[in-house]
């Protein structure tokens, strides 16, 4: 599921990010090598940040053995 559509991050490559270590929107956008454009998706990465350290991982933590912290391409314009 697409949680940024700015930047076309799914909540696998999202939870994998917050799996790699970081706490804060700001953190989940360097690590996938991306930058927040609108900002609409920040307070759902904030809550997914929250639900896996309260171990409450209720949105794709990523099918086990999948790779990768990128971002998915962008769109063609
Ligand atoms: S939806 Fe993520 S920056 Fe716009």
């Amino acid at each position: 599921m697409y949680i940024c559509l700015c930047n076309a991050l799914c909540d696998q490559s999202i939870g994998r990010a917050i799996d790699s270590g970081v706490d804060e929107p700001e953190g989940v956008y360097a690590a996938l090598g991306c930058a927040p454009v609108c900002g609409r998706c920040k307070p759902m990465i904030g809550d997914m940040i929250r639900e896996r350290s309260e171990g409450n991982d209720l949105i794709g933590r990523g099918a086990p053995g999948s790779v990768g912290l990128e971002a998915a391409p962008a769109p063609a314009e």
